[in-house]
């Protein structure tokens, strides 16, 4: 199957990615908004402490996603390595792009997200520490983005989508 997965962390540019791929005409599926669909209040969970109802509710999602036809597909933050939908990922076969940013360069984009909210930015950067090799340890491909545009970093993605499927 001709499908990439986009992964990193919060305010990398997965979804904003998936979203001009869209409009180029790529099949394209955002996870987040899938498990907004879902429910509505799935987000307030992560701040309101429980992370695991959220992970189940996102695992359940990915498991869809995996059955379905897409091009790109745009992961949450959350997914790496040692999330409980690694193993089903993983056997899917789905190429993962990692898109890597230092966590300077993410500043100003995911203070509002609700993990960020619960752990304040100390604990979020201890978390953006901890999840920065999962990445990597997960990924097929790692695409630098700090200093570039949207339209830079999707040239590189394209390169990488022509090189496995063209
Ligand atoms: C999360 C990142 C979010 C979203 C959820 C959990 C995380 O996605 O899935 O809030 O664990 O870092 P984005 O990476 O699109 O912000």
């Amino acid at each position: 199957m001709r499908r990439l997965g986009l992964i990193g962390f919060s305010g990398s540019g997965k979804s904003s990615l998936a979203a001009i791929a869209s409009k180029s005409g790529f099949k394209t599926v955002d996870t987040d908004s899938l498990i907004e669909k879902q429910n509505p209040e799935a987000f307030r969970l992560l701040e309101d402490g429980t992370e695991d109802d959220f992970r189940t509710l996102e695992t359940s999602v990915i498991s869809e996603v995996l059955k379905s036809d897409f091009d790109f597909a745009a992961f949450g933050g959350g997914i790496h390595f040692a999330h409980p939908a690694w193993k089903e990922i993983y056997e899917s076969s789905l190429k993962l792009v990692y898109l890597r940013s230092s966590f300077e360069n993410l500043a100003g984009r995911f203070e509002e997200r609700p993990l960020c909210r619960r752990l304040g930015l100390e604990g979020y950067e201890r978390l953006f520490r901890l999840r920065c090799p999962l990445y990597e340890k997960a990924a097929s491909f790692v695409v630098d983005t700090d200093g570039r545009g949207l339209s830079e970093i999707l040239s590189e993605v394209m390169e990488i989508w022509n090189s496995l499927f063209q």
